[in-house]
Parts: C-alpha cells; sequence; structure tokens
C-alpha cells in the first residue's frame, strides 16, 4: 500500500492535498506518510509472526526523528552503521540494546560508544575488527556482543553499486572462514558471541538470491547454535520496492501491479520462511527501503523550460544535491505533475478542478527533468515522455523516502530541503529548510 492518489485531479498524500503542503513549506520539500510506513513495518510483522523475529529498521535509509519514532513505537528495533546513526537512535528515544552496529570501519570512539549504550550486537566484518573491538571491550572491563557478517558469495542481480554478498566485496567474511573465525572469538576473553548476520544487497526485487543465501549460510547457523548457544540469524535487508507504478494513469495499486512490484513482501516471506523455520531460532531483519522508499515524495516546482536544437529540457528546482539516485545509480524515479494535466477539452474547465490543461494539445513530449546544479548528471529523467509542462507547475518525484533526504548534500551551496510528515488530514514540518546562514556557520577563520 502507498497513499499517494489523485483525488479530483489534484495529488493528495493520505488526506492531505499536496499542494497546500508545498505553499506551506515550501519546495524543493520530502513529504512522507505515517501511514504507509507504518503499513509497511505491519505487513512484514505480521507475515513473519509464525517465526520468532525481530524488524530492526536499517536507520540509513531515512534517518528522520519522527520516522525513527514511529517505528520505536510500533516495536522496531534498529540496524545502525556509525556512532552518529546510535546517538539519533538514542535522541529518538529508543533502546539501543534494540540496535544492532554494522559497518566495515568502525573507529574506536564507535565503538566505545556502542559498549557504553549496550548495543544488542556489533557485526563484524574482518578479523582486524573482530580483534580491535576485544580489545577495546578488554580495556573498559566489558564483554562485547558480536555476530559475524558472513558473505555467501551470491550474485544478488541488483546494481553493482549495491550488490554486497559477493566475494570481490568488501563486506563480510568468507563463509568457509567463518567458523575458524567464530572459533577466534570464542577464547577471546572480551568477546562473547550472539549470532550470525548476513547482508547480500540491496533493491533486490527475486526471491531467489535471498533463499539462495539463506540455504548457503544455514549449515553455519545450525552448528553454530550447538557450539556457542547463538541467540539469533539476521538475514539483513535488501528487500526492494516499486519505482514503476500506475500512478500517472491514475489507475492501480502499486503492490499488485505486475510490473511495478515484482516481489511482495507475502512472496519474500513466503519464499524465506520454511529454511529459516527449520533453524529454529530468532530472525533479524534489517529492512531499509521496503518500510521508507515508496512513503516518501520529493516536492518540486518547475523553473524555467528550455529548448534547445535537440532537447527539451524541464529545469525544476530540486538538484541531484536533494536526491542523487539518478545520478549515481542511473535509478528510475517516476515523476508526476501534482495537478493532472488533462487534454483541453470543448468546455475547458477552470484549473484547479478535475487538474488543469495542457497548454498544447494534450499531448505528450520527450523531456529532460535537469536540476539547477552545475554538472550534466544533474538529471531526474532523461528523454521521458511526459504531459506538456510549464514554469510553476509543482512535480512530485516519487519513491523518495529511501536514501533521498539522507544522501543530501550542500553542493553548490544548495540548502538542505526540508521534510513534512503526514498522519490522515494533518501534516507537520519534521525538519525545516537549512538556512543560507546555517552554510557557514561551522566554518572558522584560519587562526595563522
Ligand atoms: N543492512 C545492511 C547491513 C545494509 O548495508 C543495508 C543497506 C541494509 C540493511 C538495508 O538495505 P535495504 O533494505 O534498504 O535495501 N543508497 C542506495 C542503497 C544503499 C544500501 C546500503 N545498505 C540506494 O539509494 O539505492
Amino acid at each position: 500500500m502507498h497513499s499517494f492518489h489523485y483525488c479530483d485531479g489534484r495529488l493528495f498524500c493520505e488526506d492531505v492535498d499536496v499542494t497546500v503542503a508545498a505553499e506551506r513549506f515550501g519546495t524543493p520539500l520530502y513529504l512522507y506518510s505515517a501511514s504507509t510506513i507504518l503499513d509497511h513495518y505491519q505487513r512484514l510483522d505480521d507475515a513473519l509472526s509464525s517465526l520468532d523475529h525481530s524488524i530492526c529498521y536499517a536507520v540509513k535509509a531515512n534517518t528522520n526523528r519522527a520516522i525513527l519514532r514511529l517505528l520505536r513505537d510500533a516495536g522496531a528495533g534498529f540496524d545502525i552503521v556509525s556512532g552518529g546513526e546510535l546517538f539519533r537512535v538514542i535522541n529518538a528515544g529508543a533502546d539501543p540494546a534494540k540496535c544492532t552496529f554494522a559497518g566495515v570501519g568502525k573507529s574506536h570512539q564507535e565503538i566505545e560508544y556502542a559498549l557504553e549504550q549496550g548495543v544488542y550486537s556489533f557485526n563484524i566484518e574482518s578479523e582486524a575488527e573482530l580483534d580491535y573491538i576485544n580489545e577495546i571491550a578488554s580495556a573498559k572491563n566489558q564483554r562485547a556482543p558480536i555476530a559475524l557478517r558472513v558473505n555467501p558469495d551470491v550474485e544478488a542481480q541488483t546494481h553493482q553499486y549495491i550488490s554486497t554478498g559477493k566475494s570481490e566485496n568488501k563486506f563480510g567474511i568468507a563463509l568457509e572462514w567463518a567458523a575458524k573465525v567464530y572459533e577466534r572469538a570464542s577464547k577471546m576473553p572480551a568477546i562473547s558471541i550472539r549470532g550470525v548476520q548476513m547482508h547480500i544487497g540491496s533493491q533486490i526485487t527475486e526471491a531467489a538470491p535471498f533463499v539462495a543465501a539463506i540455504e548457503k549460510i544455514a549449515p553455519l547457523v545450525s552448528e553454530l547454535k550447538i557450539k556457542y548457544a547463538i541467540e539469533f540469524f539476521s538475514i539483513g535487508g535488501g528487500l526492494g520496492i516499486a519505482y514503476e507504478s500506475s500512478i500517472a494513469s491514475g489507475s492501480g495499486d502499486w503492490w499488485t501491479s505486475q510490473r511495478s512490484h515484482p516481489l511482495t513482501i507475502q512472496q519474500y516471506v513466503d519464499a524465506i520462511l520454511p529454511p529459516l523455520t527449520r533453524l529454529g531460532l530468532r530472525i533479524l531483519l534489517e529492512p531499509g527501503r521496503l518500510l521508507v522508499g515508496n512513503a516518501g515524495i520529493l516536492l518540486t516546482r518547475v523553473r524555467y523550460i528550455k529548448e534547445t536544437a535537440q532537447k527539451k529540457f524541464v529545469i525544476i528546482d530540486a538538484g541531484m544535491n536533494d536526491l542523487i539516485r539518478p545520478a549515481l545509480y542511473g535509478s528510475y524515479h517516476e515523476i508526476v505533475p501534482v495537478e493532472k494535466i488533462t487534454e483541453p477539452s470543448p468546455q475547458s474547465s477552470p484549473s484547479g478542478r478535475g487538474g488543469r490543461e495542457a497548454a498544447g494539445e494534450g499531448k505528450t513530449n520527450k523531456i529532460d527533468v535537469v536540476g539547477p546544479v552545475c554538472e550534466s548528471g544533474d538529471f531526474f529523467a532523461q528523454d521521458r515522455e511526459m504531459p506538456e509542462l510549464r514554469a510553476g507547475d509543482l512535480l512530485a518525484v516519487m519513491s523518495a523516502g529511501a536514501y533521498g533526504f539522507v544522501m543530501a548534500s550542500n553542493y553548490n551551496s544548495r540548502p538542505l530541503p526540508a521534510e513534512a510528515l503526514v498522519r490522515g488530514d494533518k501534516v507537520a514540518l519534521i525538519r525545516k529548510r537549512q538556512t543560507l546562514a546555517e552554510l557557514t556557520r561551522d566554518e572558522v577563520d584560519a587562526s595563522f
């Protein structure tokens, strides 16, 4: 389910007219639907009900405190990758004892902080890290709870930048070495073995790679259960979402449309349940994108239309600094007009009711949707068939709730966008737009 739909030609998020939010908070604006996030969490939780499980939201996907609080209240744990994320989770009132700490390059400071806060497990990515954590925990007279991240060497069939479960990736410890490393860990004075972890990649739209990875690691998990009485097996995150939908045509539902969602939560769970049930162990999941991806949009206004001999550019007020996914991964985001553009009718309807009429003869044209940043990689869509747009039109870049704002930067000295959250018929600002003064606030004049 997602909660973006047209009503009388205007895009709504739950019961809030998206135009109203854009006018109130300005653009570019990230707008999230609380009920979509909670619905996704609940669906996954319900589908897993036959299993002893815990959902640890991968905080990196969207770190806004209001969203962390929503998920905390729903009962989620958290998967973090830095001291900063741990700080945010604590700041949101969540329990560090429900946090797993991932990442290949944890620092001394981060490890100390996580030990002091009492995280549930350090997910360890190398022997060097294991030694380091043992040393730091010894010095503090503590025992660090750990799991090894095991690399199963499976092909996740996703973009190469977000594939993590192949032996050539920097992540995890090779399956063939894992038993030996566990043996070493078991002899370390300040380490306590708590589980096993894997994560094979992100935006995976087939069940097969998940099942293959689980089945490859399962014999090790069973062995560790007997040897070290481990408590959990974390299967990571990675379930893909729909980036194409039928919202543009106004019909259908993202989750049921074949093309737009090749793997549903139920299909995913049906596939992974049998091998997991056989293990008889607590299962942790680390979904990020699945929970928040389709729950967010980036609202932006058309600034200018520019036609060259070869191309028509629609220049918007959001740039690659606000949403870098198209520039970085060549990823697809659907872009829809907030006010539906209809073909002109003989009895012309006034703008704002039933959508606005196209300027041309209701035709679509191939356009590039680009931002104001000084790079040719600053695009949101290339050669995309879209209705006739005009300066001032409000557009929604769909499925921008995950890895959107969190990857935003100040490139070209553009202030970070604002974020707002919708619940029912209410909309609240959950992060103020950055000001120009904030751009230079932390700079210090050299004192030499
Ligand atoms: N667990 C670990 C250890 C991870 O590294 C990740 C994501 C997740 C869980 C959550 O994966 P998800 O369920 O969201 O697929 N910036 C990229 C995605 C990077 C994912 C990094 N790791 C993008 O915009 O597509």
